[in-house]
């Protein structure tokens, strides 16, 4: 069996697990991702679209933003619609002038192989059979097959990066994790189509018809969702229908409606909140969706992939760096603290949009009084600006 040898075994090629791997690079520290997937299936993959100012700032500052900037949408604000009416939250003025970019994140996932492979970093796309081993130890290993030829890599730490469905998480023996958990009544039905879109701003609509949320891709693609059952049957939704129901979730006075266009994608993702503590355990560190999962409502998933790397980089390159073991075992209360603040927000916006079945119409009138206080109370619409562009990030030693 032919042994590889690294500093940092990488698990998945998604973002937290490319991000890591170029943060160690920058560090002077070398490692090898190992994916199940090929190249393309990555660099494709539809995913997320909504990037905080604080991961804008750190894909910039590492020097993976060129594209980013030429490409990105920068957002100055949402709109919540209610009521048949749009109320605009100024997130820049709000926050003293943050924003949002949409940039998705297989463009954030194609941005990273480029630079890693560039910077002759190692990529192992295409593996199958991968195990970890020893990572209670000083010396973990990761086994895999890659073309049918049986190979090792010999680390120092494993990152679980790995995704929810990953092996990572459920390598670790039962009893050392706690998990925590919450699983909503319904998921959203997603298309992206070759259609201008609609409004220059992100509309997240509160409708008596359930949710939707219009966001794009670029200026001539829209990328639309609509609350769905979790176990929603596509082959209901021909496009038309689609487009009927979107159109009746976003109505106006005014008479707002969507531009249409050829549906390129279409998909239903379900809904769930889940936690895991700790994020560690012996030499192997959980990142990203490996570690948690939160509701898109927020959009939040990928920035907080991008802020558990930017810690565990940080961490390890103080280990690497002077010895000091002290960051890599604060690494996960460190993580968990912004993890737990972005459930609580996902959850919060989760269940001040979305249509919730059964009772005498109360919750809706509790969410349209909520959508009121939002729109009209500047402390609630700062925390909800807050929120959404990112919370700040106090790292000690941390320059961004
Ligand atoms: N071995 C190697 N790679 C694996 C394995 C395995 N056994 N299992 C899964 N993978 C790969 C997946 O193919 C995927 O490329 O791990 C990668 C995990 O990537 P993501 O699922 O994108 O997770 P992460 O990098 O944590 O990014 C989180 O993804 O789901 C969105 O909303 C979420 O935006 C957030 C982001
Ligand atoms: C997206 O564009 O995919 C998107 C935007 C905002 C969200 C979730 C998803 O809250």
């Amino acid at each position: 069996m032919a042994t590889l040898h690294t500093k940092v075994g990488i698990i998945g090629a998604g973002p937290a697990g490319l991000l890591l791997s170029h943060l160690l690079h920058l560090e002077g520290i070398e490692s090898i991702v190992i994916e199940v997937q090929t190249r393309q299936y990555v660099e494709e993959r539809n995913r997320a679209g909504v990037l905080e100012q604080g991961t804008v700032d750190l894909l910039n500052a590492s020097g993976v933003g060129e594209r980013l900037r030429r490409e990105g949408l920068i957002h100055h604000g949402i709109e919540l619609r209610f009521n048949r009416q749009g109320h605009r939250i100024d997130m820049h003025e709000l926050t003293g002038g943050r924003a949002i970019t949409v940039y998705a994140q297989h463009e954030v996932v194609k941005d990273l192989v480029h630079a890693r492979l560039r910077d002759g970093g190692q990529i192992l796309f295409e593996a199958s059979q991968v195990s970890i081993h020893d990572f209670e130890g000083d010396s973990p290993r990761i086994r895999f097959e890659r073309h049918g030829e049986p190979s090792e890599v010999a680390c120092d730490f494993i990152g679980g990066c790995d995704g929810f469905h990953g092996i990572c998480r459920p390598s670790i023996p039962a009893g050392a994790l706690r998990f925590y958990e919450k699983t909503y009544p319904f998921g959203w039905l997603g298309i992206t189509a070759e259609a201008v879109p609609a409004s220059h701003e992100l509309i997240y609509s509160n409708h008596e018809r359930g949710f939707a949320l219009l966001s794009m891709r670029s200026p001539i693609i829209t990328r639309a969702y609509l609350q769905c059952r979790p176990d929603e049957d596509l082959a209901a939704w021909p496009d038309e229908r689609i487009w009927e129901e979107l159109d009746r979730r976003f109505e106006t006075c005014g008479g707002f409606r969507l531009n249409r266009g050829p549906v390129d994608q279409k998909g239903v993702t379900p809904m769930r909140s889940f936690v895991t503590e700790p994020m560690q355990y012996g030499r192997l560190f959980l990142a990203g969706d490996a570690a948690h999962i939160v509701p898109p409502t927020g959009a939040k998933g990928l920035n907080l992939a991008v802020a558990d790397v930017r810690i565990l980089a940080r961490a390890l390159s103080a280990w690497y760096g002077t010895g000091s073991e002290q960051l890599l075992k604060q690494y996960s209360d460190i993580c968990l603290r912004r993890v737990w603040r972005a459930q609580h927000f996902s959850w919060w916006m989760t269940s001040m949009l979305h249509r919730f079945e059964g009772g005498d119409g109360f919750d809706h009138r509790r969410q349209l009084a909520e959508l009121d206080q939002v729109t009209t109370l500047r402390a609630a619409a700062v925390t909800l600006a807050e929120n959404y562009t990112g919370l700040p990030f106090d790292l000690p030693g941390e320059t961004l």
